[in-house]
């Protein structure tokens, strides 16, 4: 790259969630991607520590994907979202509504999480206005949330850096306290036993607002990108009761969680709560190609489908909804899923990982270490007036030494490709281990 040429600089690209001078002093540019490792631009191997993005569950460069998406580039590459479908679709949708637990039987496409997440709650308030509850407009997040971009996504969702530069936002949202920060959780492995009472802050909101004018609550089941916050025992059941008391959606945002991260294929699978909606995207298509997914349960879905059959139900959906290049992708991806066992693959590593990320405790400046499934989180000490800069000095140091992870907050986090082997998990811990004991 020439800097001084405007036509290959590294100028015109504006990256995103990105120090973007810091970044473009000091590239780091991947140039392939194999199994469990990136390439980089310089030759070495990095092993990846987080999917990508938490997305890359079936690893890279998969034949069966790459095939799949060859032949559908050569037999149809797309096809018109609205009143046109393709049968890719459909096989998806009724193998995607074939896994999920319960009766979330119907999958909207997006194009992301964050569309995902934008589109379950204009159903959600659509839903109870077509039954005759129009008065029912408020949302419910969560401090801490991760919801996407867009919207919808960033008024229910609680990471400050992201809202604050963004105008009022979504009105009629409130929040609900996170669950991280009891001193008595620290160290927990799994879900940690103390704070299942704040899930009453729900309840607290139904009294302040009046339930009856509250659509929706939305939840990440763990609170990944906010940094890897586990829900304590029985907090989602209690939320799921509270929101049957008063007539509330419940929709868990399963962006990261779905497709085997934490050993089931949903974490609706591994909590045993039923929401009503469950966003999902990412590992969908394995991070291969851009796709999200909403489901919802028959009763949603079927208030829809009530009036004129001419009639469009529902004034929502994307030129690339269910595109057949994302579909193709996404049942190729689902038969490598299948045929390799990666979706409760998790459950059978998930003892060796939580052993090796907790042996990292008593490491320098390590304040805490949660896990759950095949996600981990390593919470440093912030320097004084420095945050987030002992977790970047961290990533980078891992980056140098052939590790990729991700920051967020202080907080490491891991969450590696669901082909991961017990060497993959010895060489992400020495490293680790390595790094965090030479840090000042
Ligand atoms: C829980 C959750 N929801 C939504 C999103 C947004 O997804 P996207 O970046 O695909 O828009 C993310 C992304 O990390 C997420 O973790």
């Amino acid at each position: 790259m020439d800097a001084k040429s405007p036509k290959n600089s590294l100028d015109a690209y504006w990256m995103p969630f990105t120090a973007n001078r810091q970044f473009k002093a000091n590239p780091r540019l991947f140039v392939g991607a194999q199994g469990m490792f990136y390439k980089t631009a310089d030759g070495r191997d990095v092993l990846d520590g987080i999917a990508g993005l938490w997305c890359c569950n079936a690893g890279h460069g998969r034949p069966k994907i790459v095939d799949a998406i060859a032949r559908q580039a050569a037999e149809m590459d797309y096809s018109p979202a609205f009143q046109m479908g393709h049968p890719k679709a459909f096989e998806l949708a009724s193998r995607l509504a074939d896994m999920i637990p319960g009766d979330l039987n119907h999958v909207f496409f997006t194009n992301s999480g964050s569309e995902s997440v934008e589109t379950a709650l204009k159903i959600a308030l659509a839903y109870h206005r077509i039954r005759g509850e129009g008065q029912r407009v408020r949302l419910i997040g969560r401090e801490k949330g991760y919801h996407g971009v867009n919207f919808g996504g960033m008024s229910v969702g609680g990471i400050v850096a992201n809202r604050k530069m963004f105008g009022a936002l979504v009105t009629g949202v409130d929040h609900m306290r996170h669950t991280h920060g009891d001193k008595r959780n620290l160290f927990s492995r799994g879900e940690p036993q103390f704070g299942a009472e704040l899930a009453d802050d729900l309840e607290r909101l139904c009294q302040l607002h009046d339930p009856s004018t509250i659509a929706a609550c939305i939840v990440e089941p763990v609170q990944c990108s906010g940094g890897v916050i586990i829900p304590p025992k029985g907090y989602l059941k209690r939320l799921r009761e509270i929101c049957d008391r008063h007539g509330i959606l419940l929709i868990f945002d399963e962006v990261i969680t779905a497709f085997g991260r934490l050993g089931t294929p949903f974490a609706v699978d591994y909590f045993g709560v039923q929401p009503d909606m469950v966003t999902a995207a990412k590992g969908l298509t394995s991070g291969v190609i851009p796709m999200g997914a909403v489901f919802a349960r028959s009763k949603i879905h079927d208030a829809f489908m009530q009036g004129p059959p001419n009639a469009i139900e529902l004034f929502h959906g994307y030129t690339y909804s269910a595109n057949p290049m994302a579909c193709a992708t996404a049942l190729a991806v689902l038969d490598v899923y299948q045929e390799e066992g990666l979706l409760t693959r998790g459950a059978s590593l998930a003892g060796m990982w939580a052993d090796a990320v907790h042996s990292l405790k008593g490491l320098p400046h390590v304040i805490d270490i949660r896990n759950i499934g095949l996600v981990a989180a390593i919470e440093l000490e912030p320097i004084a007036d420095k945050p987030t800069a002992r977790a970047f000095e961290v990533f980078l140091k891992c980056y140098e030494a052939g590790l990729l992870v991700r920051t967020t907050g202080d907080t490491i986090a891991l969450s590696p490709p669901l082909i991961l082997e017990q060497k993959h998990i010895d060489q992400i811990f020495d490293i680790l281990r390595r790094v965090l004991s030479a840090l000042a």
